[in-house]
């Protein structure tokens, strides 16, 4: 097991040594043996049922000659995984590769052959993997970010948005002709057909604007019709362009709708956050200009955001595009996906919180309601994280230079004093819940002057390049097939039609 010299003390210090979800491509793949069933248990099984690694009870159990325990008999290195099913007493060996198995290898496992096959169960995909991708990587237990191998915290320091959603996107940082080219062509698709400025002046006064970025964003399909044909490279490529173009201008359409103010339209002279910060601001003359410190910082955010491998929104995206069908409707289901207050719904929510807790003297108080599982802890936790989130800690510097210029939000020490309880706790250090990206980027999205219910819609924007860039991975990846997934019905067997006046 790996462990980063850089890990933060209090898990070394706990001793922890939590396992593995991902882990870097270890080069070219190894040979991997094909799965078939062994002639009797004892075959490669002698000596090793004792030492069995997981348990099912009464139903089957597992073993890996990897994860052997130390008094165990050195296993024969082969990357391979047995199984007994004590139900029939046969055993089967499968190949691993890149510390998986295929769950479609388990379907021999039967009992007779009229037998749908071995199935795993697993909610909320908490221990399966559903694509093999180069874009992120992320190891949770370290607090480790890369995109296509870059540092996080290198690219937040060097890079600028844009270069980010090239390199996720292509796969490669660009040169600066290929930079030159990429920001021209992203900078010249910034504008939206009209239809799309009365589609979104016909919704409410007080709508959402996530769900009014989700609606136009389904809508650009209808403007775009080419972009069904999904097995053309090239008009895919003009499509990632156009979201990652358009997403801003929408956004800011959105907020100038619910504020009742005048669409601006871009202006292809500025860079991409300042364009989107002159269009929620610009109120006549004199021109707004925002401050450079809020320019970059905006784009550190949208850095930030760019990827997170298979999230929930992601993994919509996948799946939908699984179908398919156009890059704008896929993306759609990634927007929705993100609304949620789980997942980009909750920097919003950590906002509500904190001006809930009003005080820092109301914390304590505040701790304990959600010890006592009255409410979460917002913008803490995370499903992959079991450690610092790296952007966290970045976006928490990136506070400091914000607030230099805008001035110190009073909630900051409420965030500040609550972080520092909640990391002194019991409750949250047994659970390894430590502060997410969201439990800061709310007060930063204030400072800049954004509404609440913006804050989403800034985290779509930030997170269009990788959803595109997944998409794009998708499309090429020959394994992958229309998503489908299986499942344990647990309802009423057979039974007749019941007459309504006889229920
Ligand atoms: N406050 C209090 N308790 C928590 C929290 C929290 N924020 N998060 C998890 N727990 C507890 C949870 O009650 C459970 O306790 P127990 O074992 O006693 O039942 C344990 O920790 C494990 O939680 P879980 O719900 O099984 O963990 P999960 O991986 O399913 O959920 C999460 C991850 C992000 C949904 C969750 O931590 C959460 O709801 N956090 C607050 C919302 C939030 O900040 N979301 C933003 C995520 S980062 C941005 C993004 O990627 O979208």
């Amino acid at each position: 097991m790996r462990r980063d010299a850089g890990a933060p003390a209090r898990t070394q210090a706990a001793g922890m040594l939590p396992a593995r979800r991902t882990r870097p491509f270890r080069g070219p793949e190894r040979p991997t043996v094909p799965s078939r069933r062994l002639e009797s248990p004892g075959d490669s099984f002698k000596g090793h049922l004792g030492r069995c690694a997981i348990r099912v009870k009464g139903q089957f159990f597992m073993t890996t000659q990897q994860t052997a325990s130390s008094d165990a008999p050195a296993g024969s290195g082969a990357e391979t995984l047995t199984i007994v099913d004590n139900r029939t007493g046969r055993s089967y060996e499968l190949p691993i590769t890149d510390d998986t198995i295929r769950a479609t290898d388990l379907r021999q496992i039967k009992v007779n052959d009229s037998d749908f096959g071995m199935m795993t169960y697993d909610p909320a995909f908490m221990n399966t993997a559903s694509c093999r991708s180069a874009v992120t990587y992320l190891d949770g237990d370290h607090g480790v970010l890369r995109y296509r191998g870059y540092p996080i915290e290198q690219l937040a320091e060097k890079s600028s948005f844009l270069e980010v959603a090239y390199l996720l996107v292509n796969g490669e940082l660009p040169n600066q002709a290929q930079l030159d080219t990429w920001v021209h062509e992203i900078t010249h698709h910034t504008f939206v057909h009209e239809n799309v400025r009365t589609f979104m002046q016909g919704f409410r006064y007080d709508a959402h604007p996530m769900g009014m970025l989700e609606s136009s964003v389904g809508m650009l399909s209808t403007l775009y019709p080419e972009s069904k044909d999904i097995t053309d490279a090239e008009v895919n490529d003009l499509q990632i362009i156009r979201l990652i173009a358009k997403m801003p201008t929408l956004g800011a359409f959105a907020y100038r709708h619910i504020t009742g103010k005048p669409f601006v339209y871009p202006n292809n002279e500025l860079s991409y956050s300042e364009n989107f910060l002159s269009m929620l601001f610009t109120t006549g003359v004199p021109k707004y200009e925002p401050d450079p410190r809020l320019v970059r910082a905006l784009d550190v955010l949208f850095i930030l955001h760019a990827d997170h491998e298979q999230n929930c929104s992601t993994s919509a995206v996948r799946s939908v595009g699984s179908s398919q069908v156009d890059p704008y409707s896929a993306v759609t289901a990634g927007i929705a996906a993100l609304y949620g207050p789980l997942h980009g719904g909750a920097n919003e929510a950590v906002l509500q919180m904190l001006r809930r807790i009003k005080t820092v003297d109301n914390i304590p108080d505040f701790i304990e309601g959600v010890k006592g599982g009255k409410e979460r802890l917002m913008g803490f936790g995370h499903r992959v994280y079991k450690n610092f989130d790296p952007r966290a800690t970045i976006i928490k510097k990136a506070c400091d230079d914000v607030f230099e210029v805008t001035g110190v939000n009073p909630l900051l020490s409420i965030a500040v004093e609550l972080e520092k309880i909640a990391l002194q706790d019991e409750y949250f250090v047994k659970r390894k819940l430590y502060p997410n990206v969201d439990f800061y980027s709310g007060l930063i999205y204030e400072a800049l002057g954004m509404p609440a219910d913006m804050f989403t819609v800034l985290f779509a924007i930030g997170r269009t390049p990788g959803w595109v860039a997944q998409w794009k991975e998708m499309l090429g990846d020959k394994e992958q097939k229309i998503s489908r997934p299986r499942q344990v019905y647990i309802g009423a067997g057979e039974r007749d039609y019941v007459e309504i006046g006889a229920r």
